[in-house]
């Protein structure tokens, strides 16, 4: 199993050390355009291995996409990040040419690939990857969702006073401060509501601090978020990787699912060696509808800045 991670920035080196750590992963290429950038990270990491221990062999190259050839599973992370204040969205100008360049030479060098977007904003640049390449839809993954539900749990725990362990919750929706969608009444503690131990107010604290979990940390680092980025993205590449059929919300093409067409957003969905396998539709209430229709138009709105 080869993984390419391009963008050897504090995401994608955190992308290729959860994965090595996972050791399911035969080899990891770090890819980056800064000259000796992902080699320098690449040797670090490898010498955690005998510390670590792990296996995976983790090669680092500047731009060359050779390199790449016949990865299983490739990650893009590349672009610029959030600085403190700005939103995903603003980003597009510059990533969408960068996520347009790298998903090309990618899939040049690995036609058979299956594609893991992280690069913001996300859902936009997972429907560009729809737009500008050819492989097919289910090979195509945002990373969004599995982030946002790792954050939603963190709030969920703190807000229970729980161990994480004890809880489970999904966030579905566009991955943006307004647009993410934490499923509160689905949420649970070892299968019980969590309606049943916290106020609706609590509640409600729990769905916005989740919502702005990326803008918290990005006011707080200076840039976006990488260790929870990271460890969502190797848990993606894992599941594929190892056949394991999860369930993680991630953003994929809809065509009719819960009414909506023509645009990346996350939902549920199964991942397996063939990338997406299944798009799980839940019953959701007219609010949670509502809401993900509502975060759908700001996706859109997005999408429509793009020159395709
Ligand atoms: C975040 O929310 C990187 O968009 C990512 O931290």
């Amino acid at each position: 199993m080869k993984v390419t991670v391009v963008g050897a920035g504090a995401v994608g080196a955190s992308c290729a050390e959860y994965i090595a750590i996972k050791d399911f992963a035969s080899e990891v290429v770090l890819l980056d355009i800064k000259e000796g950038y992902a080699e320098g990270k690449a040797m670090d990491l490898m010498q955690t291995a005998s510390l670590n221990g792990f296996d995976t062999k983790i090669t680092g190259v500047t731009n060359d996409y050779t390199k790449t050839a016949d990865s299983d599973i490739c990650v893009i992370t590349s672009g610029i990040p959030r600085k403190p204040g700005m939103t995903r969205e603003e980003l597009i100008g510059i990533n969408a040419g960068i996520v347009k360049s790298v998903s090309s030479s990618l899939i040049e060098h690995s036609p058979n690939t299956i594609i893991i977007v992280v690069s913001n904003p996300m859902d936009t640049m997972t429907y560009l990857v729809h737009k500008t390449t050819d492989i097919a839809k289910h090979r195509i993954i945002g990373m969004g969702g599995a982030l946002d539900s790792a954050r939603f749990k963190y709030r969920l725990a703190e807000a229970l006073a729980a161990p994480i362990s004890d809880v489970d919750g999904m966030v579905i929706g566009g991955h943006s401060d307004k647009g993410m969608v934490p499923l509160t009444a689905h949420a649970t503690r070892n299968s019980i509501k969590v309606s049943e131990f916290l106020s609706d107010d609590r509640l409600n604290q729990v769905k916005e601090d989740t919502k702005v979990g990326g803008a918290t940390l990005t006011k707080l680092l200076g840039t976006s978020a990488w260790y929870a980025p990271g460890a969502a993205v190797s848990g993606l590449v894992q599941a594929i990787a190892c056949d394991q059929k999860k369930m993680f919300p991630c953003s994929t093409l809809l065509e009719g699912e819960y009414g909506l067409n023509d645009l990346c957003i996350g939902v549920p969905v199964v991942l397996g060696r063939k990338g997406i396998e299944k798009v799980v539709e839940i019953e959701l209430s007219d609010a949670e509808k509502n809401h993900l229709h509502e975060s759908a138009e700001g996706v859109k709105k997005t999408n429509g800045l793009l020159e395709l």
